[in-house]
């Protein structure tokens, strides 16, 4: 779903914006100024709010307020929250609870860095996080089911051989399609995705499509990462395919993640809420801004999109540096870097 967008005429594209807790609020902050930048008038932003700190004022970590608000909107862009580590009475997980409520089926993480160009797309609803965990045998024996259905892997197929194809025009190659699965073992579950995305992806014959066992990926995805392109898998392949995908562009503090379904973006940093520098000011804004240019792009603003992601690739190559990433800088001085840039 993208949508048409026209300069002269268009309604501004009205956008959430979701600090969370920890740095959230200033890695947000940062992202929505570089934005703003590219885009003038062209996003309208609502404040909302969700996480520990929504939690402990609300008696809600995922406030029905925010479902409302967020249901008028073409997308968000969240920082982080924090998690309690010890179960904490009607504490859930809001981030978990949205991707359900608003049916964000693909998560999406783009690869870039170096001579590595690539994006895993992974199921976001089924898999192994189904939930459907048990104890059998009086407590001695944990099973938890894997659901696999045609229908939610037809569409994050479909998902990723439409990114593939739109991908396709801004590459030298041919797009490449990698099918991830382990159905030389799970025979049915995996079975069933491979068929199927195999099935959906020969409905587009100018892609290139292969498959992969999971721990083969694991092994040449870290051996040879340039050469992907679109990397499809089920829920939890596609959970630690991606954080492995992170390290290998630079980390944390720089990658960003989008949590698609038809109507509804909902952008993120892969990192966390990181309260060991929460406050200080020298959190790296460059994950939340790679977020941002991801959702400009899901509401059908490429070309803003684009010029972020120009911005970016410039900043990193030559723009100061935050302490992760071995300098000095302030997010302040990063993100005036950005703004410069774009
Ligand atoms: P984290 O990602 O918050 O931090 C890990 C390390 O990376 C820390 O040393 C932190 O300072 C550094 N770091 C992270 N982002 C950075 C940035 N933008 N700039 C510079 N340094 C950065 O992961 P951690 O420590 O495991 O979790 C902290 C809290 O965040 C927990 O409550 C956890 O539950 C939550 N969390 C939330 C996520 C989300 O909202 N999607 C994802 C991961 C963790
Ligand atoms: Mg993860």
């Amino acid at each position: 779903m993208t949508r048409g967008h026209d300069d002269s005429a268009a309604a501004p594209v009205r956008l959430a914006r979701i600090g969370g807790d920890g740095i959230g609020p200033e890695v947000v902050d940062a992202a929505v100024r570089v934005v703003d930048a590219v885009c003038g008038d062209g996003i309208e932003w609502i404040d909302a709010e969700l996480g520990w700190r929504a939690f402990e004022r609300t008696g809600r970590a995922l406030p029905e307020a925010t479902v409302e608000a967020l249901e008028g909107c073409a997308g968000a862009l969240f920082g982080a929250v924090s998690s309690p580590s010890h179960a904490v009475d009607g504490y859930r997980s809001p981030i978990v609870e949205l991707r359900r409520r608003m049916d964000l089926y693909a998560n999406v993480r783009p690869l870039r860095g170096g001579a590595v160009d690539a994006v895993v797309v992974r199921e976001n609803t089924e898999g192994l996080y189904a939930g459907r965990e048990r104890w059998e045998r009086e407590g001695e024996v944990a099973v938890a089911e894997r659901v696999i259905s045609r229908r939610a892997t037809e569409r994050i197929a479909r998902f990723a051989c439409e990114l593939a194809q739109s991908r396709g025009a801004s590459r030298a190659r041919p797009p490449l399609l990698t099918v991830v699965h382990k159905a030389n073992v799970l025979r049915v579950s995996d079975g069933l995705f491979r068929e199927t995305a195999l099935d959906v992806a020969a409905g587009f014959p100018e892609i290139e499509v292969e498959e992969q066992l999971v721990d083969s990926m694991a092994y040449r995805m870290i051996l040879e990462p340039e050469r992907y392109d679109v990397i499809v898998a089920p829920n939890l392949y596609g959970d630690i395919l991606s954080d492995a995908g992170a390290a290998l562009v630079g980390g944390l503090g720089v990658v960003g993640s989008a949590n698609c379904g038809e109507r509804f973006c909902l952008a993120e940093p892969v990192h966390g809420s990181a309260p060991d520098i929460a406050g200080r000011g020298i959190a790296n804004p460059i994950a939340a801004v790679s977020a941002a240019a991801l959702l400009l792009e899901r509401v059908g603003l490429a070309d803003e999109a684009g010029r972020v992601e120009v911005a970016l690739a410039e900043h990193r190559e030559a723009g100061p540096r935050t302490p992760d990433r071995g300098g000095d800088a302030t997010t302040e001085e990063a993100t005036a870097d950005l703004l410069r840039r774009v």
